[in-house]
């Protein structure tokens, strides 16, 4: 059987810094109570580019990281929740940007899980032989389906793009990874598009709907701090690998007293969690693969170390991967 490994990582946020103070200006609310319910100082949010421009800046990071050339790319895949458009995929947009004339391309839907869900792909594409070495970027330009004047949502979100690149390998490195989806709370996290109208209908849908995101916060962070705990405990079970033999967990960055939670429940001091979410806030699908270039930047990964991605969101959908580096 074929080893899948992290070969390189990238990532890329838009300049912009917009913080607590600046959004008091735009909503009622405060940095205070941002801060102490969330954990969140400041955001980027992007002045004009889109989504494949945050994705490509990402990607062409990663490839360098790899020190490999884009031609050398079997597939890349996108996850996103706020592509460039339905068609074009923004995966499709990044190959012609990056020139990777030899890759296949597409996006890949999963919410602030889909980094997860694109690596599973990728993983088993790769394991089977299909191919070599593969592209995956979460990027998200959340700004675009935030409502603006909605304080329960838009303190939360912000954009950038994170990016891997994953190769077969004769060493060790993704071990597991475990999906998971509960459809029936889809309701909790959600963002509508374009409703159906077509010459064939009896009545023209007045339906008008503004297309942001809408949460249900409390139910959100339920179903999250049980699924971060138990992806994080059952991966571990699989594998029969204690949780004192893993460097650092990278949790989707969406709330610190999630985080906080999910340590508690561990016993794992929160040390262990590397946490970003300060900075950007939750940029949904690309929060996992910032943290991890965060951290492979910083020279804060050796060869050997075992890390766990963990990620919950819309859907709604949880996974976890168990990585040795
Ligand atoms: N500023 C000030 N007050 C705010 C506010 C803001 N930005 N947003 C909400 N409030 C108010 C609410 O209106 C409510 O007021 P009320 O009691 O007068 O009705 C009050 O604060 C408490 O709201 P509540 O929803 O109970 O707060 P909370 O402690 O649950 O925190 C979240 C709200 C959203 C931070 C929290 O529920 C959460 O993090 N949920 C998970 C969200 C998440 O992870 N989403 C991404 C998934 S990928």
């Amino acid at each position: 059987m074929r080893n899948v490994k992290i070969k390189g990582t990238g990532r890329y946020v838009p300049d912009n810094i917009v913080t607590n103070f600046d959004l008091e200006k735009l909503v009622d609310t405060s940095d205070e109570w941002i801060s102490t319910r969330t954990g969140i100082k400041e955001r980027r949010i992007s002045k004009g580019e889109n989504t494949s421009d945050l994705a490509f800046k990402a990607a062409k990071k990663a490839l360098e990281s790899a020190e490999m050339s884009a031609e050398e790319l079997d597939l890349i895949i996108v996850a996103t929740v706020s592509p460039d458009a339905f068609t074009p995929a923004t995966a499709c947009i990044v190959q012609g940007l990056l020139g990777a004339k030899h890759a296949a391309a597409f996006d890949l839907n999963a919410a602030c899980s889909g980094f997860v869900y694109a690596m599973q792909v990728a993983r088993e594409m790769i394991k089977s032989g299909t191919y070599n070495n593969i592209l995956i970027i979460g990027a998200e330009v959340l700004s675009k389906i935030i409502d603006w004047k909605d304080r329960n949502t838009c303190v939360l979100f912000g954009d950038g793009a994170g990016a891997i690149i994953l190769s077969s390998s004769d060493e060790q490195g993704i071990m597991s990874i475990k999906l998971g989806a509960d459809g029936s709370k889809g309701h909790a996290l959600k963002c509508d598009a374009v409703p159906v109208n077509n010459a064939f209908m009896d009545q023209v849908n007045q339906q008008n709907k503004l297309r942001f995101i809408s949460m249900e916060g409390r139910e959100v962070f339920r179903f999250a701090t049980t699924v971060m705990a138990e992806g994080i405990e059952n991966i571990l079970k699989d594998n029969s690998i204690d949780i004192n033999e893993v460097k650092y967990i990278i949790p989707h960055q969406a709330n610190y007293r999630i985080i906080d939670f999910t340590s508690k429940r561990l016993k794992v001091d929160i040390s262990k969690f590397y946490i970003n979410l300060q900075n950007y806030g939750n940029t949904s699908s690309a929060t996992i693969p910032i943290a991890l270039d965060e951290l492979n930047e910083k020279g804060l990964l050796e060869k050997g170390d075992i890390l766990i991605f963990v990620g919950f969101g819309g859907g709604l959908t949880h996974g976890a991967a168990l990585v040795k580096w």
